[in-house]
Protein backbone atom coordinates (compact mmCIF):
# COMPACT_ATOMS: atom_id res chain seq x y z
CA UNK A 1 0.00 0.00 0.00
CA UNK A 2 1.55 3.48 -0.61
CA UNK A 3 2.38 5.94 1.99
CA UNK A 4 -0.12 8.85 1.72
CA UNK A 5 1.84 12.31 2.07
CA UNK A 6 0.84 14.83 4.65
CA UNK A 7 -1.73 17.81 3.87
CA UNK A 8 -1.22 20.76 5.36
CA UNK A 9 -2.21 22.42 2.18
CA UNK A 10 -5.04 21.74 2.20
CA UNK A 11 -5.39 23.47 5.82
CA UNK A 12 -4.39 27.17 6.45
CA UNK A 13 -2.61 26.73 9.93
CA UNK A 14 0.02 28.66 10.88
CA UNK A 15 3.06 27.02 9.77
CA UNK A 16 5.62 28.44 12.42
CA UNK A 17 3.10 26.27 14.57
CA UNK A 18 3.07 22.33 16.12
CA UNK A 19 -0.72 21.59 15.48
CA UNK A 20 -0.68 18.46 17.78
CA UNK A 21 -4.26 18.72 19.48
CA UNK A 22 -6.69 18.47 16.64
CA UNK A 23 -9.29 16.48 18.87
CA UNK A 24 -10.24 19.91 20.94
CA UNK A 25 -11.23 21.80 18.31
CA UNK A 26 -10.62 20.38 15.07
CA UNK A 27 -9.24 22.82 12.08
CA UNK A 28 -11.22 23.65 9.02
CA UNK A 29 -9.80 23.10 5.88
CA UNK A 30 -9.40 25.85 3.22
CA UNK A 31 -12.30 24.38 0.97
CA UNK A 32 -15.16 24.43 3.72
CA UNK A 33 -13.52 27.85 5.02
CA UNK A 34 -14.03 29.05 1.52
CA UNK A 35 -17.91 27.57 0.65
CA UNK A 36 -18.35 29.09 4.72
CA UNK A 37 -17.40 32.69 3.62
CA UNK A 38 -19.45 32.47 0.70
CA UNK A 39 -22.51 31.27 2.18
CA UNK A 40 -22.09 34.28 4.98
CA UNK A 41 -21.22 36.67 1.76
CA UNK A 42 -24.86 35.47 0.24
CA UNK A 43 -26.33 36.06 3.75
CA UNK A 44 -25.26 39.54 3.87
CA UNK A 45 -25.91 40.42 0.39
CA UNK A 46 -29.74 39.64 1.54
CA UNK A 47 -30.79 38.43 4.45
CA UNK A 48 -34.45 37.88 3.44
CA UNK A 49 -33.43 35.43 0.60
CA UNK A 50 -31.31 33.78 2.98
CA UNK A 51 -32.78 33.44 5.58
CA UNK A 52 -35.77 32.03 2.47
CA UNK A 53 -33.14 29.64 1.81
CA UNK A 54 -32.29 28.18 4.92
CA UNK A 55 -34.79 25.22 5.22
CA UNK A 56 -33.87 23.93 1.87
CA UNK A 57 -30.31 23.84 2.53
CA UNK A 58 -30.62 22.46 5.71
CA UNK A 59 -32.14 18.91 4.68
CA UNK A 60 -29.64 18.91 1.83
CA UNK A 61 -26.78 18.93 4.52
CA UNK A 62 -28.60 17.12 6.76
CA UNK A 63 -29.01 13.88 4.33
CA UNK A 64 -25.33 14.50 4.12
CA UNK A 65 -24.25 14.05 6.86
CA UNK A 66 -26.74 11.40 8.21
CA UNK A 67 -25.34 9.10 5.30
CA UNK A 68 -21.56 10.26 7.11
CA UNK A 69 -23.24 8.09 10.00
CA UNK A 70 -24.35 5.64 7.75
CA UNK A 71 -27.71 6.29 9.86
CA UNK A 72 -31.13 6.62 9.11
CA UNK A 73 -31.78 10.76 8.34
CA UNK A 74 -35.55 10.38 10.18
CA UNK A 75 -33.72 10.34 13.16
CA UNK A 76 -30.53 12.83 13.21
CA UNK A 77 -30.94 16.23 14.28
CA UNK A 78 -28.24 18.88 13.75
CA UNK A 79 -27.10 20.65 17.32
CA UNK A 80 -24.39 22.97 17.88
CA UNK A 81 -22.35 20.57 19.80
CA UNK A 82 -21.97 17.63 21.66
CA UNK A 83 -22.97 19.44 25.17
CA UNK A 84 -26.32 20.57 23.52
CA UNK A 85 -27.11 16.84 21.90
CA UNK A 86 -26.71 14.99 25.52
CA UNK A 87 -28.25 18.25 27.09
CA UNK A 88 -31.34 17.78 24.71
CA UNK A 89 -31.10 14.00 25.37
CA UNK A 90 -31.43 14.46 29.41
CA UNK A 91 -34.35 16.87 29.05
CA UNK A 92 -36.41 14.40 27.01
CA UNK A 93 -35.56 11.28 29.55
CA UNK A 94 -38.04 10.88 32.22
CA UNK A 95 -35.95 10.95 35.39
CA UNK A 96 -37.74 10.08 38.68
CA UNK A 97 -37.03 11.21 41.94
CA UNK A 98 -34.49 9.07 43.85
CA UNK A 99 -33.54 7.54 40.38
CA UNK A 100 -29.63 7.24 38.98
CA UNK A 101 -27.84 8.82 36.07
CA UNK A 102 -24.84 6.53 36.02
CA UNK A 103 -22.09 8.13 34.34
CA UNK A 104 -17.84 7.10 34.20
CA UNK A 105 -14.74 8.56 35.60
CA UNK A 106 -14.17 8.85 32.01
CA UNK A 107 -16.81 10.99 31.27
CA UNK A 108 -16.09 15.01 30.03
CA UNK A 109 -16.27 17.16 32.74
CA UNK A 110 -19.28 19.97 31.17
CA UNK A 111 -21.39 16.21 30.15
CA UNK A 112 -20.92 15.63 34.04
CA UNK A 113 -22.23 18.72 35.16
CA UNK A 114 -25.06 18.68 32.42
CA UNK A 115 -26.26 15.02 34.60
CA UNK A 116 -25.70 17.07 37.70
CA UNK A 117 -28.16 19.65 36.52
CA UNK A 118 -31.09 17.36 36.18
CA UNK A 119 -30.21 14.98 38.71
CA UNK A 120 -30.92 18.13 41.13
CA UNK A 121 -33.98 18.93 39.00
CA UNK A 122 -35.71 15.57 39.65
CA UNK A 123 -34.22 15.37 42.79
CA UNK A 124 -32.15 12.45 41.28
CA UNK A 125 -28.43 11.13 41.80
CA UNK A 126 -25.53 10.97 40.06
CA UNK A 127 -23.29 7.61 40.34
CA UNK A 128 -19.38 7.90 39.27
CA UNK A 129 -18.34 4.37 38.14
CA UNK A 130 -14.83 3.81 38.22
CA UNK A 131 -13.35 2.40 35.07
CA UNK A 132 -9.57 1.74 34.93
CA UNK A 133 -7.80 2.85 31.94
CA UNK A 134 -6.22 -0.93 31.70
CA UNK A 135 -9.97 -2.00 31.48
CA UNK A 136 -11.00 -4.25 28.68
CA UNK A 137 -14.29 -4.09 27.14
CA UNK A 138 -15.77 -7.24 29.33
CA UNK A 139 -14.52 -5.82 32.09
CA UNK A 140 -16.00 -2.33 30.91
CA UNK A 141 -19.21 -4.29 31.22
CA UNK A 142 -18.88 -5.90 34.52
CA UNK A 143 -18.32 -2.81 36.38
CA UNK A 144 -21.03 -0.62 34.76
CA UNK A 145 -23.49 -3.28 35.05
CA UNK A 146 -23.75 -3.54 38.85
CA UNK A 147 -24.78 0.48 39.32
CA UNK A 148 -27.79 -0.12 36.82
CA UNK A 149 -30.33 -0.52 39.36
CA UNK A 150 -32.76 2.22 39.14
CA UNK A 151 -30.76 4.14 36.54
CA UNK A 152 -32.71 6.77 34.66
CA UNK A 153 -29.86 6.94 31.96
CA UNK A 154 -26.04 5.59 31.25
CA UNK A 155 -24.06 8.22 29.51
CA UNK A 156 -21.09 6.57 28.54
CA UNK A 157 -18.21 7.83 26.42
CA UNK A 158 -17.74 6.17 22.71
CA UNK A 159 -14.45 7.58 22.73
CA UNK A 160 -13.39 9.57 26.17
CA UNK A 161 -12.00 12.80 25.68
CA UNK A 162 -9.29 12.73 28.57
CA UNK A 163 -8.65 9.13 28.41
CA UNK A 164 -8.59 8.92 24.00
CA UNK A 165 -10.57 5.26 25.38
CA UNK A 166 -13.05 3.51 22.75
CA UNK A 167 -15.87 2.10 25.29
CA UNK A 168 -17.94 -1.09 23.93
CA UNK A 169 -21.42 1.19 23.20
CA UNK A 170 -22.92 -2.35 21.84
CA UNK A 171 -22.47 -4.51 24.88
CA UNK A 172 -23.53 -1.41 27.63
CA UNK A 173 -26.53 -0.91 25.13
CA UNK A 174 -27.59 -4.32 25.50
CA UNK A 175 -26.76 -4.97 28.95
CA UNK A 176 -28.88 -1.79 30.02
CA UNK A 177 -31.59 -2.18 27.79
CA UNK A 178 -32.13 -5.76 29.18
CA UNK A 179 -32.85 -3.73 32.50
CA UNK A 180 -34.57 -1.28 31.12
CA UNK A 181 -32.23 1.58 31.35
CA UNK A 182 -32.10 4.34 28.82
CA UNK A 183 -28.07 4.64 27.31
CA UNK A 184 -26.64 7.96 25.93
CA UNK A 185 -23.96 7.69 24.01
CA UNK A 186 -21.26 10.55 24.15
CA UNK A 187 -20.07 10.41 20.21
CA UNK A 188 -18.51 13.28 20.36
CA UNK A 189 -15.29 12.02 19.17
CA UNK A 190 -16.71 9.19 16.93
CA UNK A 191 -17.61 10.93 13.87
CA UNK A 192 -14.86 9.99 11.39
CA UNK A 193 -12.97 7.56 13.64
CA UNK A 194 -15.93 4.89 13.96
CA UNK A 195 -17.46 4.12 10.87
CA UNK A 196 -21.43 3.87 11.60
CA UNK A 197 -20.89 5.38 15.27
CA UNK A 198 -24.48 5.74 15.98
CA UNK A 199 -25.59 2.00 15.20
CA UNK A 200 -25.62 0.85 18.37
CA UNK A 201 -29.17 1.07 19.37
CA UNK A 202 -28.23 3.81 22.18
CA UNK A 203 -31.48 5.64 22.89
CA UNK A 204 -29.91 8.90 21.74
CA UNK A 205 -26.10 9.54 20.36
CA UNK A 206 -24.62 12.81 19.75
CA UNK A 207 -21.47 13.55 18.19
CA UNK A 208 -19.13 16.23 16.41
CA UNK A 209 -18.46 17.35 13.23
CA UNK A 210 -16.13 19.69 13.93
CA UNK A 211 -13.63 17.35 15.10
CA UNK A 212 -12.24 14.54 12.62
CA UNK A 213 -14.58 15.28 10.29
CA UNK A 214 -12.86 18.77 10.24
CA UNK A 215 -16.61 20.82 9.86
CA UNK A 216 -16.77 24.20 10.64
CA UNK A 217 -17.03 24.30 14.07
CA UNK A 218 -20.43 24.56 15.82
CA UNK A 219 -21.92 21.41 13.19
CA UNK A 220 -23.05 18.33 15.09
CA UNK A 221 -25.77 15.52 15.25
CA UNK A 222 -28.28 14.49 17.45
CA UNK A 223 -29.27 10.39 16.28
CA UNK A 224 -32.47 9.65 18.81
CA UNK A 225 -34.13 6.17 18.17
CA UNK A 226 -37.41 6.06 16.95
CA UNK A 227 -39.39 5.55 20.75
CA UNK A 228 -38.15 8.76 21.53
CA UNK A 229 -38.54 10.90 18.74
CA UNK A 230 -41.20 12.54 19.19
CA UNK A 231 -40.82 13.71 23.02
CA UNK A 232 -37.59 15.36 21.68
CA UNK A 233 -37.37 18.69 21.32
CA UNK A 234 -34.26 21.26 20.68
CA UNK A 235 -33.03 23.21 23.49
CA UNK A 236 -34.55 26.87 21.94
CA UNK A 237 -37.58 27.31 21.53
CA UNK A 238 -38.39 27.58 18.05
CA UNK A 239 -41.11 27.53 15.41
CA UNK A 240 -40.64 24.62 14.77
CA UNK A 241 -41.90 23.87 18.16
CA UNK A 242 -44.72 21.56 16.43
CA UNK A 243 -42.80 19.79 13.70
CA UNK A 244 -43.64 16.23 13.93
CA UNK A 245 -40.78 15.28 12.57
CA UNK A 246 -37.93 15.22 14.36
CA UNK A 247 -35.03 16.34 12.25
CA UNK A 248 -37.37 19.85 10.80
CA UNK A 249 -38.26 20.12 14.68
CA UNK A 250 -34.20 20.87 15.44
CA UNK A 251 -33.54 23.13 12.12
CA UNK A 252 -34.86 25.97 13.57
CA UNK A 253 -33.26 28.14 16.39
CA UNK A 254 -34.08 31.43 15.72
CA UNK A 255 -32.12 33.79 14.12
CA UNK A 256 -28.53 31.79 14.24
CA UNK A 257 -26.00 31.20 11.81
CA UNK A 258 -26.76 28.51 9.44
CA UNK A 259 -23.90 28.53 7.83
CA UNK A 260 -21.64 26.27 9.04
CA UNK A 261 -24.34 23.62 9.20
CA UNK A 262 -24.85 24.05 6.03
CA UNK A 263 -21.06 23.88 4.93
CA UNK A 264 -20.04 20.75 6.63
CA UNK A 265 -20.48 18.49 4.21
CA UNK A 266 -17.63 19.95 2.28
CA UNK A 267 -15.25 19.00 4.82
CA UNK A 268 -16.98 14.89 3.98
CA UNK A 269 -15.66 15.41 0.37
CA UNK A 270 -12.30 16.80 1.82
CA UNK A 271 -11.80 13.75 3.84
CA UNK A 272 -12.80 11.99 0.54
CA UNK A 273 -9.91 13.97 -1.29
CA UNK A 274 -7.79 12.59 1.75
CA UNK A 275 -8.64 8.49 1.16
CA UNK A 276 -9.87 8.83 4.79
CA UNK A 277 -10.43 5.46 6.04
CA UNK A 278 -7.04 4.51 4.74
CA UNK A 279 -5.48 7.60 5.84
CA UNK A 280 -6.81 7.07 9.36
CA UNK A 281 -4.96 3.88 9.42
CA UNK A 282 -1.76 5.12 8.11
CA UNK A 283 -2.34 8.45 10.74
CA UNK A 284 -2.53 5.71 13.84
CA UNK A 285 0.43 4.01 12.64
CA UNK A 286 2.25 7.24 13.07
CA UNK A 287 0.89 8.78 15.84
CA UNK A 288 2.09 5.62 17.12
CA UNK A 289 5.61 6.39 16.77
CA UNK A 290 5.29 10.00 17.29
CA UNK A 291 4.15 9.04 20.76
CA UNK A 292 6.74 6.70 21.55
CA UNK A 293 9.22 9.03 20.15
CA UNK A 294 8.03 11.80 22.79
CA UNK A 295 7.76 9.25 25.62
CA UNK A 296 11.36 8.55 25.61
CA UNK A 297 12.39 11.98 25.18
CA UNK A 298 10.56 12.33 28.39
CA UNK A 299 11.65 9.27 29.58
CA UNK A 300 8.15 8.35 30.24
CA UNK A 301 5.82 5.85 28.51
CA UNK A 302 2.91 5.23 26.83
CA UNK A 303 -0.86 4.65 28.45
CA UNK A 304 -1.56 1.29 27.86
CA UNK A 305 -5.80 1.35 26.73
CA UNK A 306 -7.21 -1.93 25.97
CA UNK A 307 -8.92 0.01 22.90
CA UNK A 308 -6.91 3.09 21.57
CA UNK A 309 -8.51 5.61 19.64
CA UNK A 310 -7.26 5.48 16.05
CA UNK A 311 -5.87 9.37 16.01
CA UNK A 312 -4.71 9.80 19.74
CA UNK A 313 -2.28 8.90 22.18
CA UNK A 314 -1.67 9.31 25.71
CA UNK A 315 2.52 10.13 26.76
CA UNK A 316 3.00 10.20 30.61
CA UNK A 317 4.19 13.32 31.96
CA UNK A 318 6.84 13.04 34.15
CA UNK A 319 6.20 12.75 37.66
CA UNK A 320 7.93 15.52 38.68
CA UNK A 321 5.13 17.76 36.31
CA UNK A 322 2.67 19.47 38.77
CA UNK A 323 -0.87 18.45 37.70
CA UNK A 324 -2.58 21.73 38.84
CA UNK A 325 -0.05 23.73 36.57
CA UNK A 326 -1.73 22.18 33.54
CA UNK A 327 -3.25 25.61 32.17
CA UNK A 328 0.13 27.72 32.41
CA UNK A 329 2.07 24.81 31.15
CA UNK A 330 0.03 24.58 28.14
CA UNK A 331 0.22 28.22 27.44
CA UNK A 332 4.37 28.25 28.00
CA UNK A 333 4.86 25.45 25.42
CA UNK A 334 2.69 27.58 23.33
CA UNK A 335 4.47 30.48 23.94
CA UNK A 336 8.02 29.35 24.03
CA UNK A 337 8.12 25.99 21.94
CA UNK A 338 5.26 27.01 19.72
CA UNK A 339 3.31 24.07 20.18
CA UNK A 340 -0.06 23.16 21.13
CA UNK A 341 -1.06 20.43 22.64
CA UNK A 342 -3.53 19.81 25.44
CA UNK A 343 -2.73 17.92 28.94
CA UNK A 344 -5.21 15.45 30.54
CA UNK A 345 -5.45 13.83 34.16
CA UNK A 346 -7.18 10.62 35.00
CA UNK A 347 -6.29 8.72 38.25
CA UNK A 348 -3.60 11.30 39.58
CA UNK A 349 -2.01 10.69 36.34
CA UNK A 350 -0.77 13.37 34.03
CA UNK A 351 -0.83 12.87 30.19
CA UNK A 352 -0.13 14.83 26.88
CA UNK A 353 -2.60 13.56 24.58
CA UNK A 354 -1.49 14.10 21.41
CA UNK A 355 -3.44 14.16 18.25
CA UNK A 356 -3.12 13.52 14.42
CA UNK A 357 -4.65 14.69 11.38
CA UNK A 358 -4.08 14.58 7.64
CA UNK A 359 -2.01 17.69 7.90
CA UNK A 360 0.47 15.86 10.81
CA UNK A 361 3.62 14.35 10.15
CA UNK A 362 6.05 12.59 12.06
CA UNK A 363 8.38 15.16 12.07
CA UNK A 364 6.13 17.26 14.30
CA UNK A 365 6.81 14.49 16.97
CA UNK A 366 10.01 14.73 16.80
CA UNK A 367 10.21 18.50 16.78
CA UNK A 368 8.17 18.40 20.38
CA UNK A 369 10.21 15.51 21.49
CA UNK A 370 13.03 17.98 20.80
CA UNK A 371 11.75 20.96 22.46
CA UNK A 372 10.11 19.89 25.17
CA UNK A 373 11.60 17.63 27.95
CA UNK A 374 13.88 21.54 28.54
CA UNK A 375 10.32 22.93 29.14
CA UNK A 376 8.95 20.81 31.54
C1 LIG B 1 -16.04 13.21 25.09
C2 LIG B 1 -16.53 14.61 24.90
N1 LIG B 1 -17.78 14.92 25.20
C3 LIG B 1 -18.28 16.15 25.01
C4 LIG B 1 -17.50 17.15 24.52
C5 LIG B 1 -18.09 18.51 24.35
O1 LIG B 1 -18.06 18.89 23.03
P1 LIG B 1 -18.55 20.36 22.67
O2 LIG B 1 -17.64 21.29 23.43
O3 LIG B 1 -18.39 20.45 21.21
O4 LIG B 1 -19.93 20.47 23.15
C6 LIG B 1 -16.17 16.90 24.19
C7 LIG B 1 -15.31 17.97 23.68
O5 LIG B 1 -14.15 17.83 23.50
C8 LIG B 1 -15.67 15.60 24.40
O6 LIG B 1 -14.41 15.29 24.10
Amino acid sequence: MTLLSPRPDLWTLDPEVLHLNHGSYGAVPRRTQEVLAALRTEADANPMAWFRSVAARLTASRLELASFLRTDPAGFALVPNASAGVTAALATLPIRAGSRIVLTNHAYGAVRYAAERFARLHQAQVVIVDVPLEADDESVVALIAPHLDNAAALIVDQISSATAMVFPIAALVEVCHDRGVPVVVDGAHAPGLIDAPAADGADFWTGNFHKWPAAPRATAGLVVAERWRSATLPLIVSWSEYDERLPERFDMQGTYDYAPWIAAPESLRVLDELEWPVRRTQLSATIDEGAKIVAKALGTGIAQIARQTPTMRLVELPSTVDLTAGEAIKERVSRDLKAEITLTGFDNRGFIRLSIHAYNSLQDYQSLADRLPALL
